[in-house]
């Protein structure tokens, strides 16, 4: 196959990350004979130091004439008094909408060789499986209005959903149910919240299409304590934007990292946005010291969601299992004693697994 894929490596350690990715791109390209072709354009904090927007409109036109997007990190602390509407982290708000990837496929699972690196019992997450689905196009993120109000010098943000936002959220969600374990937790925070009703409302009549998988809700409260608790019991989890984001960060301890955690970010028709779920670590950036394996499993969902290759993205994920296997760990998953390796040492491992 033949692909146009455009990289965003953004800020901090988002070059080092979306760089090892690439090389393992390149692997399966010479390997399977495919042809790639690249562009790469500034986003967010990398654009602002270019005297550019944080989402430049050259950067914008070429994500929506990609084949697919992966994007490393966003985010830097020298524009952190700038209102949020400036700051680097707009332009991954802007982009996404402009984009249109609504559901923001997220999956944890525990990886064998971890069960040390994360600050839970691994007898608590042995056999986790989970994928959250954040609504990534709604919510307080993107609700009006928003800022300070002139009038009381209250700041406001909104929480807003229409029904169509939430019945194609959890339509994907319903299916991608239907591939797994068929168990579809919804969550939201019913006993307090008018959206979060309405959430419930049309979650539970979608789910009637979908007799074959179980439907429960769950609040947001008790939905963290009980993915600290027992999180192999959860297969899809569904939810609106900040919970998603909350939950998902939560979630990633599962795995042993943050530096683990993919994520895929799909519009309507399955072309999607890929970026790992972390940040772009401003303390570790430049030096060689950033796990590059949640952008290199995002760019095995791409595979997966977008080219419809899940031969390739099982690939993927088999060489991630080998590359830890043979022992190599950055820093974020080294255990102690043990010398961590670099990003690109880790990339380079899992292109020669492949
Ligand atoms: C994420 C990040 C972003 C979000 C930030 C950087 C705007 O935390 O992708 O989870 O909140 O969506
Ligand atoms: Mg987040």
């Amino acid at each position: 196959m033949k692909a146009h894929i455009v990289l965003l490596p953004g800020d901090g350690i988002g070059p080092e990350v979306v760089a090892a990715a690439r090389r393992v791109l390149e692997e399966i390209g010479t390997a399977r004979g495919h042809t790639w072709t690249f562009t790469s354009k500034p986003i967010g904090g990398a654009a602002l130091q270019k005297n550019l927007p944080p989402l430049p409109d050259d950067t914008l036109a070429a994500a929506l004439a990609a084949d697919a997007v992966l994007l490393g990190a966003v985010g830097d602390p020298a524009y952190e008094k700038l209102p949020p509407s400036e700051r680097p982290e707009s332009a991954l708000l802007k982009v996404r909408r402009e984009l249109g990837v609504f559901a923001n496929l997220r999956p944890a699972r525990s990886w064998p060789g971890l069960e040390q690196s994360g600050p839970l019992k691994p007898e608590v997450f042995a056999g986790t499986d989970l994928i959250v689905v954040r609504e990534l196009l709604g919510g307080l993120y993107y609700g009006e209005p928003r800022g300070t109000d002139p009038a009381t010098g209250a700041v406001v943000n909104t929480m807003r959903y229409t029904r169509p936002e939430i019945e194609r959220v959890a339509h994907v969600a319903f299916r991608l149910a239907r591939k797994r374990r068929r168990d579809l937790v919804s969550v939201d925070k019913a006993n307090v919240l008018e959206v979060s009703q309405f959430w419930r409302t049309v979650v539970t009549e979608v789910g009637r299409g979908y007799p074959d998988v179980t439907l429960s809700h769950q609040l947001v409260d008790s939905c963290a304590m009980k993915l600290a608790l027992a999180p192999a019991g959860f297969d899809v989890v569904l939810t609106e934007n900040m919970f998603g984001d909350i939950l998902s960060d939560e979630a990633s301890m599962l795995t042993g990292s943050i530096g683990m955690l993919p994520s895929a970010s799909l519009d309507a028709n399955g072309k999607g946005l890929y970026e790992p779920i972390h940040g772009s670590a401003p303390d570790i950036a430049g030096q060689g010291k950033a796990n590059p394996l949640a952008m290199i499993l995002s760019m095995a969902m791409m595979f997966r969601y977008t080219f419809g290759k899940a031969d390739i993205a099982a690939r993927i994920e088999r060489a991630v299992r080998s590359a830890l296997a043979a022992g190599l760990r950055t820093a974020d998953i080294a255990a102690k004693g043990i010398k961590p390796c670099a990003t690109a040492d880790m990339g380079t491992a899992v292109a020669k697994a492949l």
